[in-house]
């Protein structure tokens, strides 16, 4: 794949997240001149990186630029103070994406003007190709815009768009903050493990790799999630005697509808 640009992409901070995406995008074939970094201090591997690549970088943001793309991967307590110097990069072709968490399109409208802006949420498999981003659009985003953000994002895994800003925020509930489920979910099998009377060690080793294994099985299957549980549940096996309880009446649906209702009231809150 590669992704054709028509004006400078402007990646407003390269730590963990803007990092990860501008190793995406230099893979995907974008050009590192195409490319504009500002941040204050990047890490060292970043500013290698940016050296290597023949990638801009800046510490503010420079005069005379109109922007192609805006791809603000800053922590969401500096929003606030990175946005407004950044209007002067907005031209009318300008499209800007925002990643920081709870950062709703009102309120980067409210600094950058009328522009064309994506909200979107990714998740921390994005470190190594393999997350999943819900996206939402406003109005002003053209369909080759939107493409093109598409293009950008999906360096980073898989890539969602969801009918309205709202759902944002279940995004953020469900896959925002669902690797951390899954490796609790590592940690109470392993827990189980242990005080059956597994090696502590030992009980870890074989939760980490069924659960890595499990989702690979997921990734590469074109079998949806039950029909894989299915397959290796025999009737009165022991698969079956462990999924009687957790698939039970106050087994893991209730608890998981709780916890993701609870995640979802907190993105709420935090994005009012
Ligand atoms: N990590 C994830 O899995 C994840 C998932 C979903 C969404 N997000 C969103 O991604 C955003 C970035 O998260 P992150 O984990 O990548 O944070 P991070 O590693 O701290 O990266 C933020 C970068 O922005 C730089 N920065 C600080 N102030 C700046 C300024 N005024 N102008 C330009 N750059 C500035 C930081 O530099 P210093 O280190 O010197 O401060 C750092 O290099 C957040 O808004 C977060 O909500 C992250």
């Amino acid at each position: 794949m590669s992704i054709a640009v028509s004006g400078p992409i402007v990646l407003v901070g390269a730590g963990n997240m803007g990092g990860a995406m501008l190793g995406g995008w230099i893979k995907s074939g974008v050009s590192g001149g195409d490319v504009l970094v500002i941040d204050p201090g990047p890490a060292p591997a970043m500013q290698k990186l940016l050296a290597d690549k023949g990638v801009a970088h800046a510490t503010a943001v420079p005069d005379g630029v109109k922007a192609g793309v805006i791809f603000l991967a800053v922590k969401p307590q500096v929003m606030e103070a990175v946005l407004p110097p950044l209007k002067g990069l907005v031209g009318p072709d300008t499209v800007i994406v925002s990643v920081a968490a709870g950062k709703t399109l009102g309120f980067i409208e409210g600094h950058l003007g009328e522009a064309a802006v994506v909200r979107a949420m990714p998740n921390t498999p994005a470190m190594i190709g393999r997350g999943v981003t819900g996206a939402f659009a406003n109005t002003r985003v053209t369909e080759k815009q939107r493409a093109l953000v598409h293009d950008l994002l999906k360096v980073s895994g898989a890539v969602e768009w969801v009918a309205s800003e709202a759902d944002i925020d279940t995004v953020t509930a469900v896959s925002g903050s669902g690797p951390a489920y899954v490796f609790y979910l590592v940690e109470c099998m392993a827990e189980a493990g242990r005080k059956l009377g597994l090696e502590a060690d030992l009980a870890m080793r074989l939760a980490r790799e069924t659960v890595a294994g499990a989702g690979e099985l997921l990734h590469q299957s074109p079998d949806e999630a039950a029909r894989l549980r299915q397959n290796v549940t025999s009737p009165g096996g022991t698969t079956a005697a462990a999924l009687a309880i957790l698939m039970a009446e106050d087994g893991m649906q209730p608890l998981f509808d709780k916890a993701i209702a609870a995640a979802r009231k907190r993105a709420e809150e935090l994005a009012a």
